[in-house]
């Protein structure tokens, strides 16, 4: 296998993460004090606790409900910065140069905190980064696809000025998968592009929801990025399509496992992705949850795929160049 140093020295981007997700248990304690919030009477009352419970999820569900008691302890704009810059001075030392990262306005709205806070406070910490740690980055708002869609299409209406004016670059749509098919929202996403040409569409398909939620958020949604995709594998036409138009698949390795969509790294489609010509990205979703930030993810991966050497590593990163929202050009480069 290549060497972690290698890894860590590669310029990499990250495509899928959460920025709820980064919520470390030692952030979430003090955060519940800072604001008041009491937790669940049944949940874990001290970081070890905690951590202890993340060791293991059921699915994709069993995350979720943990998740959404994290998000809130988010309340003031201070906490929506603390939580992403706390992020992105930890991804630093490990070679990221570029993150599009997703939030979900809906799990703070629904609570009270406006979608001016919560994009505030993000957009700050976004800003430092880029001026302190050199890492740029952009916002992707993300549709709780257990919601109705008519109350994702209100998100959509708030959010029009900042999707206007750029501030949020990607929408996407995430939550639990497999009840919710890509169909649902297409009059939102069609409602979302509509303000701004500009406006990239993402979506969450694949991860416990069949190939055809893929093909669907690619011919409803006309999502241009897949997040997981990893069921795409089920489907040789779709892996085609996927190569032929270079749509990128953010892949989240470590998650993946957590989450049982697979039981080791190994059994991921990864190989069959490389030699079908599939561009894919390696992420880390929600690290705090599942036990580690990109770096770790890459050297999953080149653990489970020993025989890969630096050669696909740097095909893997250029894809990731490649797949992102913003393209640096060589005239940027030389700036
Ligand atoms: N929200 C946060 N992480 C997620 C994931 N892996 N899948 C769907 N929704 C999510
Ligand atoms: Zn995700």
């Amino acid at each position: 296998p290549v060497s972690v140093e290698f890894l860590k020295e590669l310029p990499k981007c990250e495509h899928h993460l959460h920025l709820e997700g980064t919520l470390e248990p030692d952030l979430l304690f003090p955060l519940a004090e800072r604001n008041g919030v009491a937790l669940p009477e049944n949940f874990p009352k001290t970081t070890a606790e905690l951590e202890e419970k993340y060791k293991s999820f059921a699915d994709l569900q069993d995350f979720l409900n943990y998740y959404y008691i994290g998000t809130n302890v988010l309340l003031q704009e201070q906490d929506f910065f603390d939580l992403a810059w706390a992020y992105f001075s930890r991804v630093a030392s490990q070679g990221l140069c570029h993150a599009e990262v997703f939030y979900d306005p809906q799990s703070h709205t629904e609570r009270g905190v406006a979608l001016e806070t919560v994009t505030a406070g993000f957009k700050r910490a976004c800003e430092r980064a880029e001026r302190e740690l050199g890492i740029t980055s952009k916002l992707i708002m993300c549709l709780l696809r257990h919601e109705a869609p008519a109350k994702c299409m209100d998100l959509v209406r708030a959010a029009q000025p900042l999707i206007q004016d750029g501030t949020i670059a990607a929408l996407g749509l995430d939550s639990a998968e497999k009840p919710f098919p890509p169909a649902l929202f297409k009059d939102c996403y069609a409602a979302a592009k509509a303000m701004n040409p500009d406006l990239q569409l993402t979506a969450h398909a694949g991860e416990e929801g069949p190939a055809q939620f893929v093909t669907d958020a690619l011919d409803l949604l006309h999502a241009t990025r897949i997040d997981h995709g990893i069921n795409s594998s089920q489907d040789p036409a779709l892996l085609e399509r996927l190569a032929r138009d270079r749509t990128l698949l953010t892949c989240c390795p470590l998650s993946n496992v957590k989450l049982q969509v697979v039981q080791d790294v190994r059994e991921l489609p990864l190989q069959r992705f490389l030699d079908a010509g599939v561009p894919f990205s390696i992420n880390s979703d929600d690290p705090a949850y599942f036990g580690g930030y990109i770096l770790e993810n890459y050297v999953a991966v080149s653990k489970a795929f020993p025989t890969w050497d630096v050669a696909v590593f740097a095909k893997i990163a250029a894809n990731a160049i490649e797949g992102s929202c913003v393209q640096v050009t060589l005239e940027d480069q030389k700036r």
